[in-house]
């Protein structure tokens, strides 16, 4: 099948979202400027480069047209959270997706725990196993159709990273598999990371393999 976005593509359910997966939960967590706390998962969410890391969310407008909280705080207060998603964690991630009025705090809402940031304002979830703290750089804002199609990209850098020391493996990787981070898919479908395998670039050398590795510093060139 071909068609053109905007276009009839003459399926059930737009096919789109399926067709860019699987995508990363950013589970982030904000603060407004009069103290209340905000959590929200975003799975138009990346990291942009490593070295040094930044990320961005991607925060479509409420159905009531206005800008999502996640987006005011973060543009307000100058800060935000990246929680990594998990299995375990699959309910109060969708509990924390609800619209709410802004004066509710969705940590209590989604039942999970608060735990200080060391550089920045918004909590952590204490339950994730990964946390990064992030300071806002910049909003792209993109224009689209109705009252949710325009969306903000908040980008922001990342100067903090937590992760539970149970989470690393005896060789000093993350344990993917007892993570278990959870990914969305299309329609209302979701995956879990359970399984994964091994590449390395035939006739990689050490530059290439840096970046590979997400360490822009250990490339010998200039
Ligand atoms: C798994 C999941 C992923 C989501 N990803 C996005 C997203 O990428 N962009 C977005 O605008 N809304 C997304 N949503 C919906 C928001 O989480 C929801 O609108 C939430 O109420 C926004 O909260 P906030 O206004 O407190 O920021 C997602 C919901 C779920 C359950």
């Amino acid at each position: 099948m071909f068609y053109e976005p905007g276009n009839d593509h003459g399926l059930p359910f737009d096919p789109f979202k399926s067709c860019v997966v699987p995508r990363p939960i950013g589970w982030i967590s904000t603060i407004s400027p009069d103290g209340v706390s905000n959590l929200a998962p975003y799975s138009q969410f990346q990291n942009l480069t490593f070295d040094p890391p930044y990320v961005m969310f991607a925060a479509n407008q409420k159905t009531s047209g206005t800008r999502k909280d996640s987006t005011v705080n973060a543009e307000q207060t100058g800060e935000f959270v990246y929680n990594m998603a998990t299995f375990a964690l699959r309910e109060a991630v969708n509990k924390s997706a609800r619209e709410t009025d802004p004066g509710i705090d969705e940590f209590d809402l989604a039942g999970v725990t608060k735990a200080p940031s060391k550089l920045v304002k918004p909590f952590r979830v204490a339950e994730s196993p990964v946390q990064m703290e992030c300071r806002y750089h910049q909003t792209l804002r993109l224009p689209g159709t109705g009252t949710m199609g325009t969306v903000d990209i908040i980008i922001g850098r990342v100067v903090a990273i937590h992760i539970q020391d149970e989470y690393i493996t005896k060789d000093g990787k993350i344990d993917i598999l007892k993570i278990r981070p959870i990914c969305r898919l299309g329609y209302y479908d979701y995956a879990v990371i359970d399984n994964l395998f091994e590449m390395v670039i035939p006739g990689s050398n050490h530059d290439l393999c840096s970046g590979m590795e997400g360490a822009a510093g250990k490339c010998t060139r200039i």
